[in-house]
């Protein structure tokens, strides 16, 4: 178990496994399945919880405007990841963001996810303004707001399946018989209950991107951000996976998801695409 010190202070997930960077493992796994649970599924039996009431009940639950990205580099470059993005995102809504490798979608992602500051621009969350909260409103709303599956899986090398997926909900101080029930629904839904006491670095790329996808939804949050979860899946288990993001929708998950797969971009209601960084009208 990870010493308590890393629990406290953590409220995102270092990128320390190795094995989630080598590219073989990235691979698509032809053994990863996606399992469904013959039983009633627990995200049909009760909704996500609620967003807290909007300082402003009919502002938009994301709204950015002219937001900026850029990272500098050692040489002191320039690499404008995202420029003037105005976006909104309703409540309920499901959005796909595309657009070739490298033109923001992780960035855009982050800073929706508010592990990201723009460099220049606003992001009002649920009718604040982001860059008028508090670190200990900022951190409920990465921790019990938005659950996001990251393209890398961040899991952390040294805890088990079941303790990745646990953590978040140590974070929020779930209560230990909640945070049993939460993370074995999880990792039933995801198949990969029989895991439950291996490492990562046990797992394959396939099955490392189930653990993160059952991380972001054990604390079933309104507001799911996905940045390509079905990358390393086969074609069976990304359609499992998808399934399972059609059914958060409708369950009432506001959903955003990057992905290149055009199938998948047609199952989400509203489309965004990035250029450059840049929000760009559908490719022709
Ligand atoms: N931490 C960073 N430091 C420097 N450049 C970065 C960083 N993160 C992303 N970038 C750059 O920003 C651009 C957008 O990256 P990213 O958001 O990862 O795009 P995508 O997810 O669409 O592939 C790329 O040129 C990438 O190299
Ligand atoms: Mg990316």
């Amino acid at each position: 178990m990870a010493s308590v010190s890393r629990l406290l202070t953590s409220s995102l997930f270092p990128p320390i496994l190795p094995s989630a960077l080598d590219p073989r493992q990235a691979l698509p796994n032809p053994h990863a399945r996606i399992l469904v649970s013959s039983r009633v599924p627990w995200w049909k039996k009760a909704s996500p919880a609620p967003v807290p009431e909007a300082a402003d009940p009919a502002a938009p639950l994301i709204r950015l405007e002219g937001v900026t990205r850029t990272f500098r580099g050692e040489a002191d470059e320039e690499t404008h990841a995202l420029v003037d993005v105005s976006v909104t995102l309703g409540r309920g809504e499901y959005v796909s963001v595309s657009g070739p490798s490298g033109c923001g979608k992780s960035t855009f992602l982050s800073v929706l996810a508010l592990l990201d500051t723009p460099t220049r621009g606003q992001y009002w969350f649920n009718g604040r303004r982001v860059d008028t909260l508090t670190q200990g409103e900022k951190a409920r709303i990465r921790n019990v707001d938005i659950g996001l599956v990251f393209q890398s899986f961040n899991l952390i090398g040294d805890m088990t399946v079941y303790e990745n997926v646990e953590y978040p909900l140590t974070l929020r101080n779930a209560s230990p018989p909640d945070r049993e029930a939460r993370t074995r629904a999880a990792l039933d839904r995801v198949g990969l209950s029989a895991r439950a006491k291996q490492r990562p670095g046990q797992l394959s790329g396939g099955h490392q991107q189930l653990v993160a996808v059952a991380r972001a939804i054990a604390g079933r949050p309104p507001i799911l951000l996905a940045d390509e979860p079905t990358g390393n899946l086969d074609s069976k288990s990304g359609e499992a996976l998808m399934d399972m993001l059609g059914e958060l929708h409708a369950g009432g998950t506001t959903i955003c998801l990057a992905t290149h797969n055009p199938d998948y971009i047609a199952r989400a209601g509203r489309h965004i695409y990035l250029f450059d960084g840049r929000v760009v009208d559908a490719p022709g």
